[in-house]
Order: structure tokens, then sequence, then C-alpha cells
């Protein structure tokens, strides 16, 4: 029968335990003296060796072998390694027998082991006794008969009395380091005759946030059904996240303030079945390991990633400001949290796209109101209101939320030069002019008049972009020749505002 794998792999002596050496070193060091305690107090995160550590000491205590104890291999190792040894007696705190479990251990703590020299209490999930039994196990704390060891497990020493608290030895397990646990899941590939590559260990590992059981799970996860090879592509399938390469180019899109671009990214991580839950969380890693980069001079050991993509979030983070950087982890922990409550967490991902893609641009997102106004034509799905006839022809100096026109034809030609070298010529020596409900005029000196007209999709898209509706443009050459091109282009693509907020469901908060 097949075991997965953190129940096949339980440290059976203390060198096969990963990390926790602080804490290894002094029970080792108790047992071969003899000067164990009577109570610990084993706190830290889930899955980092507490149960494992408790079964050490208490076989420890039990061993009779002469030189390392626990040996493993002695009548009692081999006893308590089956869950068969009658001393060892472990209590589960959070099931529903525990009141009873330790109301019948204030019975039994009187009598002396029936086999080994100790017997061994292990109370799991200790934070969740009730409050009788909290009495209960204090009074038994209090006086504990010599041949009795406590050991108390919990993740939330908090949840402790302090009465509970002074009577224990108090130890805490850390997280285990990820470059640890590696080399821990390399032993257990190579036994499983797995041949797996550095790079998708590192990858669970970093995933697995120092958890040994987690890293383990994962590991049975990514290898099963698979014939003897893991590589980092097996750990992204099974984790439904995308690899380092999706988030530096995501990171660039919202550099460029390109969210058109950032969306397809996502729309392509999605339909490949990738979670978004999972897309932000490793998003914001990335910002933060751009952080890291920026920061210090040799981040290796703080990333644990692969020496390449090191240097391609170095070379990202030299690309990027301080402020950038920042403004992206507020705005992915923001969606983070706010994704544990929504049915919609696409939706969060792909608006928190748009907000940092537009946040510093110079279009109307930069300016709140605008972009209310803005979401609101889209909201309803509606091509924005022609207004009526007489109206036509008064020109628009000013925009709705004050946006003038210098102000706009500054976010065109800016936003147009990031996408075409020859924005720089217009920006030159053409102006715009006026602009009505449905068009848009500019003025141009006569070397740039076909400049600008040939980029007049490109122009009424931007337009388009920064004032939220769709006009035209009517081109008129500063010495007066008028251009009016009226050659269909009415039906040019959806605007690239309406492509990336296109759903109603979608809001700016
Ligand atoms: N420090 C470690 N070294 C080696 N293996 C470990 C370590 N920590 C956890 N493991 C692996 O994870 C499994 C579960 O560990 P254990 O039960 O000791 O964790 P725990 O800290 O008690 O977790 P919980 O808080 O969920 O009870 C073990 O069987 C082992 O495979
Ligand atoms: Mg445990
Ligand atoms: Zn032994």
């Amino acid at each position: 029968m097949y075991k997965v794998l953190y129940r096949a792999y339980r440290p059976e002596v203390f060198k096969e335990m990963l990390g926790q050496e602080h804490i290894v070193n002094i029970l080792r060091n108790q047992i071969e003296k003899d000067t164990v305690n009577h109570a610990y107090l084993f706190c830290g995160t889930r899955g980092t060796g507490k149960t494992s550590a408790a079964r050490l000491l208490a076989k420890g205590v039990n061993c009779t072998a002469e030189g390392e104890r626990p040996c493993g291999v002695c009548e009692n190792c081999k006893a308590i390694k089956e869950g068969n040894f009658i001393d060892i007696v472990e209590i589960d705190a959070a099931s529903n027998n525990g009141v009873d479990n330790i109301r019948e251990l204030r019975e039994s703590v009187k009598y002396p082991p029936a086999k080994g020299k100790k017997r061994v209490y292990i109370v799991d999930e200790v934070h969740m006794l009730t409050k009788s039994s909290f009495n209960a196990l204090l009074k038994t704390l209090e006086e504990p008969p010599e041949h009795v060891i406590f050991v108390l497990a919990t993740t939330e020493p908090e949840g402790l009395p302090a009465t509970i608290l002074s009577r224990c030895m108090r130890m805490d397990f850390r997280r285990v380091p990820e470059n640890t646990i590696v080399s821990g899941m390399k032993k257990i590939c190579q036994e499983q005759k797995v041949q797996a590559s550095e790079d998708a260990l590192r990858l669970i590992a970093m995933n697995a946030d120092g958890s040994v059981r987690d890293a383990l799970t994962l590991l049975d996860q990514c290898i099963a059904g698979k014939n003897g090879t893991l590589e980092r592509n097996d750990v992204l399938r099974s984790l439904g996240t995308v690899g380092e390469e999706v988030f530096i180019k995501m990171t660039d899109k919202v550099a460029m303030h390109d969210p058109s671009g950032g969306m397809i990214l996502i729309e392509k991580a999605l339909e490949e079945g990738k979670d978004p839950r999972q897309i932000m969380k490793g998003w914001m890693f990335h910002y933060r390991n751009l952080l890291l980069t920026k920061y210090m001079k040799d981040p290796a050991d703080m990333l644990n990633m692969s020496t390449e993509n090191i240097e391609r979030i170095r070379e990202q983070s030299t690309r990027l400001d301080l402020e950038e950087i920042n403004n992206g982890i507020i705005e992915l922990a923001g969606i983070i949290a706010e994704s544990k409550w929504s049915a919609q967490p696409r939706i969060l991902l792909e608006l928190c796209m748009v907000r940092m893609a537009a946040r510093g641009a110079k279009g109307p997102f930069a300016d709140p109101s605008l972009s209310r106004e803005i979401n609101t034509n889209v909201k309803a799905n509606q091509i924005p209101k022609k207004e009526n006839e007489n109206d036509k022809k008064t020109p628009e100096t000013e925009l709705k939320g004050g946006l003038a026109l210098d102000k706009v034809w500054q976010c065109i030609f800016e936003d147009g030069e990031a996408k075409k070298g020859s924005f720089n010529v217009i920006r030159k020596s053409a102006a715009l002019e006026s602009m009505t409900s449905d068009e848009f005029i500019i003025s141009a000196s006569n070397g740039v008049f076909g400049v600008v007209e040939s980029n007049r999709e490109i122009i009424e898209n931007l337009m388009e972009k920064h004032t939220g509706t769709r006009r035209r443009m009517k081109c008129i050459a500063k010495n007066g020749n008028c251009s009016n091109n009226d050659n269909g282009k009415e039906e040019v693509t959806a605007s690239q505002l309406e492509d990336i907020l296109g759903t109603d469901n979608i809001e700016i908060l």
C-alpha cells in the first residue's frame, strides 16, 4: 500500500530532523545526561516537526541502546514507531473525546510505566482544550510523578493560560529554511528513484513556506502519475501557479502602462487553468523579490531561486523605482485579502492589473474623479451618448473632470511616443485645437501633416483612451488646408478601454 510521503518519512532518529537544531541539541543532551524535564511546550508553525520531536523525545527516554538515543532499532524504538508502545499516550485535544482523555490521564499518571522507563503523554493541539480540561491538566502538571513526561504541542501558544505556560519548558519550532527542505527532499527522491530537477524542488520548497509537511505533500502530488522524473513544469502544473517569467512580463506591462497587454497575459494564464488567487500571491511574491534585489547585494539566500531568475529579477528591479514596487505590493496585498471573500477573484485580478498599469500613467486614470466617470460609461456598456446636433460644433476646451486640452495632448503624445518614434515629430509641430462631442481638431504644420494623418488610427485610439469617448480626428493644416478623411474609419476596433473594462461586473473603486 502506498503511504503518503509525510507519513512514510517521519524522522525516527534526531539526525533525520530537518532544521530545528536549537531544539534537537537540547533534547539530545538532556536525554544523554538523563536530565529531561517533566513538561515541555512545543510551539510553532504547522508541519515543522513538533509531533515528530515529541515522539523522538519519548523514544529517547525509553530507548535501550547504549550509544545515541533514540537508536530507532531497539525493541522499544520499534514499538513506538509502530504505535504499539503502551507507555506513550497521544491525546488529540482537538478531538471530541479530548476532555475524557484528560480525565483518564489524571487517573493513569499515578501508575508507573508498564514497559519503559517513563510514560510520555503527548497532548497535541493543546490550545483546543476546554477550561475544565485545562484545570485537570494543570493539577497533574503541578505535581507530576517522577516517571511521567508531558509534551504539549500547539500552533497557538497565545491561547494557553499562563499557569500552564509557567510550568513547561517552552521550545519554539521555526519554519525550516528552504535550502534544508530541498536537501531533505533530494534524499527522499533518491530513495523513491525520482529524478528531480533542482529547480523543481526549489519551487516546491518556496511554496511550502517553511513547513516540511506541506513540502512533502506537494512533492507527493507532483510525482504522482509521473514515471520517475520531476521537472519545474510538473510543479507549476500541480501548484496552479505560473512561472517567474510570466510575473516578470506582467510587471513589465505595468511599468509600460500597458493594461491591455497585461490583461492578455492574465487571460492566457487563466486559460491554462491557473488559479487567479495563486497568480495574485505569486505576483506579490515577485514584487517582494524585486524589493529585496533592489536593496540587497547578495539576495540569493533570501530569494531561493535559480541564478537565472535572480538575474532576471535584478535586471527588472533596476528599471523600476521604489514607489512602483511599493505600489505593486500594496495593491496586490489588498486584492489578496479581498479575494478571500470574493466569488470573483479573476475580476479582482484583472482590475488590479488595470489599476496598477494606469497608476502613474499620464492618462485620465491618474485622476480618480475622471476614471470613475469613465467607469460609469463602460459599466452601462453604452456607446458614449452623442449630444444633439446643435451642441455638436460647440468646442469644449475643458473636459469633464477638469482635463484641459493641452493636458490631453500631452498625454496623447507621451503615450504615442512609447508606441512609435514618430510621435516626437507630432508633438513638436501639431496641437490639439478643439474638441466637440464627436470630433477633435488637430492643427499641424505642412511638413508634419502627413505624419499626423498616417497616425490617425493611433491618435483616435489614444484620444478615446484618454477622454473616454470615441471621436474622429480632423486635421487642419496651420496654413488652413483641411483634411477630413471620411473613409469609414468609424468601425475601428472597440476602444482599448472597453477591451480592458468591457465587462459590466467591473468597478473602479
Ligand atoms: N523538522 C522536520 N524534519 C523532518 N521532517 C519533518 C519535519 N517537520 C515535519 N516533518 C514531516 O512532516 C510530517 C509531519 O510533521 P509533524 O507532525 O512533526 O509536524 P507538526 O509540527 O506536529 O505539525 P502540526 O502542527 O500540524 O501538528 C512528518 O511526518 C515529517 O514527514
Ligand atoms: Mg503535530
Ligand atoms: Zn532504541
